[in-house]
């Protein structure tokens, strides 16, 4: 079963791909627009009453956006939404998109998040935004989890394109870096671009930004390794928890379901 799944996947990747090569569609389209249309797409998978996780990051926006838009013209109505980061709460808040918690509602309908990277197992690295820890949480309590973002996300193999952050308590720092480099990665710490000072998370956490030369052949025991090392709060690898991808091409959408 595992086995078929995996290449009914595979499948849709390859179509994926050859979709967007052969396929002529607006190539004067920026990367803004492309985030906006894969955000604005999964926005349409929300139903009036459900329980919503709302993404953190420059794609994930345009969902909650649009979702406060449907909310104020009378399209969607009855929505609770939990924040993924204290940035998505002050957007939300700003667009009126009424808040809950865990304690009210423990189980999500359907959470929308960006990714910065997803392979054809639906594997993901998240956390370039600095939210991955709430992003996790909120995406295991989530019936569905919908990814956006543009095609760069696509890739063939985990780690080639994107680092795996990982959080750790400010504490570890020193003997988390020299763990993770053990594993094979090169560990850098993540700086505020302005200041230069280190970024600080909503759970006043570091952040290492872990590289991997080639990229990850068994990302899933990387992920366990990673996270046995004490003073790591959480990484950015997610599995099983993506269920649909919302990908933005300049040939058009793509909808990947796993
Ligand atoms: C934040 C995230 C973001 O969802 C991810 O980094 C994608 O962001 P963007 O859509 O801005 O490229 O994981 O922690």
């Amino acid at each position: 079963m595992r086995g078929a799944q995996r290449f009914s996947v595979g499948s849709l990747w390859l179509c994926g791909f050859f979709f967007l090569e052969f396929a002529s569609g607006d190539m004067s389209k920026t990367i803004e627009d492309l985030k906006r249309e894969a955000g604005e797409a999964a926005a349409a998978y929300v139903v009036s009453g459900m329980v919503v996780g709302l993404g953190t990051g420059s794609t994930a926006v345009h969902a909650v956006r649009a979702i406060g838009r449907m909310l104020q013209n009378g399209r969607l109505h009855n929505i609770v939404g939990i924040p993924t980061s204290e940035e998505t709460r002050r957007e939300a808040e700003r667009l009126g998109i009424p808040l809950t918690n865990f304690d009210e509602n423990p189980t999500i309908d359907i959470t929308i998040d960006g990714m910065d990277e997803i392979d054809p197992e639906f594997n993901l690295i998240k956390g370039l935004g600095a939210a991955l820890l709430r992003e996790k949480i909120v995406a295991t309590a989530s019936k569905q989890m919908i990814v956006v973002g543009d095609d760069r996300k696509l890739v063939d193999k985990l780690g080639t394109r994107a680092p795996v952050p990982v959080e750790v308590i400010p504490f570890a720092r020193q003997p988390v870096a020299a763990y993770l480099k053990s594993l094979g990665s090169r560990p850098v710490l993540r700086l505020e671009r302005e200041t230069g000072q280190p970024v600080i998370t909503d759970e006043n956490n570091i952040i290492l930004d872990c590289w991997f030369d080639g990229g990850l052949d068994n990302p899933v025991a990387m992920g366990q390794a990673i996270r046995s090392q004490p003073g790591v709060v959480e990484h950015g690898l997610f599995f099983n928890l993506a269920t649909r991808a919302v990908v933005a091409a300049p040939a058009g959408i793509q909808i990947l379901e796993r």
